[in-house]
């Protein structure tokens, strides 16, 4: 066992030497069952996603390699190599969330652009109408027409804007989450718990405000939807040293967590909850996971997700240089 084996599977060399696997991990059969399978075939064999129960409370999830070394007729050594399906599995997940915001970002632009344009044609129309209107009365309802078509132009103005970043100015994390969690309360007439766990060392970093505001905004209010009326949100900031995102290499991350105890994404749609108008509430839009998406990475971030040990987690990390 190399030292990495050692910490992974919480034993040292010294004293696993001369035991059996079934006496180091009475709780798990793999090895058992790996060594077995190798002697018998003989062949390597390749394993991904393995639990193992290293004690009754302590399970670890590993790919592995089982290669049989044979000198004569049978294997005299097995060579086990594990790595951590967990990371592989991270990776996976930001590649895949790469993609599933490119294929967003053109669905929402694409899906603008179609109500753009012929809203342009609806303006004009009315407003000619309304030149050849002779009773006063009824250009109330061109006037309608032409106010409403105006309004949906400028919601969709604002759904076009996140995939560009306007002005960028020094943020303090914090203060941004203070002015999300007031807005949060006011919308809500129940008490909200929201618990805080903030680095304080945290320093400003530099972004368009109104748009950190709107992914923070998206998260948390996704979160109070999410709890019920005893159910707690904790906010978590840290720094990051050495993060990679979208294949950049960054000195220093700013993470954001933001935690709630509620039953996490249905399962049904958790691969494609970031995506556009994947929502999972009848009074759903679907969009707010993939904006805020769209505003984390365009500022060179990432937002994801994981459920672990019953709770909840968005991640925003946010590249600090
Ligand atoms: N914190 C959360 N806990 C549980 N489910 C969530 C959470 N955040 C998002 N979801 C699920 O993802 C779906 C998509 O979220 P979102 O993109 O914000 O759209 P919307 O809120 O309009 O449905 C939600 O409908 C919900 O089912
Ligand atoms: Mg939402």
């Amino acid at each position: 066992m190399n030292p990495t084996a050692e910490d992974m599977l919480s034993v040292s060399a010294t004293r696993a030497d001369g035991m059996t696997p079934s006496e180091i991990w009475p709780n798990s059969s793999f090895f058992n069952r790996a060594i077995s399978q190798s002697v018998e075939s003989g062949a390597k064999r390749i394993e991904r996603g393995v639990e193992i129960n290293l004690t009754p409370r302590h399970r670890i999830k590993v790919d592995c390699m089982i290669t049989p070394i044979i000198e004569e007729e049978y294997p005299t050594e097995i060579l086990v190599e594990l790595s951590d399906a967990n990371a592989y599995e991270k990776v996976l997940n930001e590649a895949n969330q790469q993609t599933v915001q490119e294929a967003a970002k053109e669905s929402i632009q694409g899906m603008a652009h179609e109500i753009k344009n012929p809203l342009g044609g609806i303006r004009g129309a009315a407003q000619l109408l309304e030149l050849e209107l002779e009773n006063e009365e009824l250009k109330e309802y061109t006037q309608i027409i032409i106010n409403e078509s105006d309004r949906l132009r400028k919601f969709i103005d604002r759904m076009l804007t996140p995939s560009r970043v306007n002005e960028k100015s020094d943020l303090n994390i914090h203060e941004i989450l203070e002015y999300v969690v007031s807005v949060v309360r006011a919308e809500n007439s129940q008490n909200i718990n929201i618990s805080k766990d903030y680095d304080p060392s945290i320093p400003d970093v530099a972004g368009d405000r109104e748009q950190i505001i709107q992914a923070v905004l998206n998260l948390i209010r996704n979160a109070v939807q999410a709890i019920d009326e005893n159910g707690t949100i904790t906010l978590k900031t840290r720094i990051r040293r050495q993060v990679t995102i979208q294949n950049k290499l960054n000195r220093h991350v700013i993470e954001v967590e933001i935690i709630d105890d509620g039953p996490g994404i249905p399962p049904e749609i958790e691969a494609g909850a970031f995506y556009p108008m994947i929502t999972g509430r009848a009074e759903g839009t679907g969009l707010g996971l993939s904006i805020a998406q769209q505003i984390i990475q365009s500022h060179g971030g990432l937002i994801s997700y994981e459920r672990e040990y019953d709770e909840t987690y968005f991640t925003i990390l946010l590249p600090m240089d």
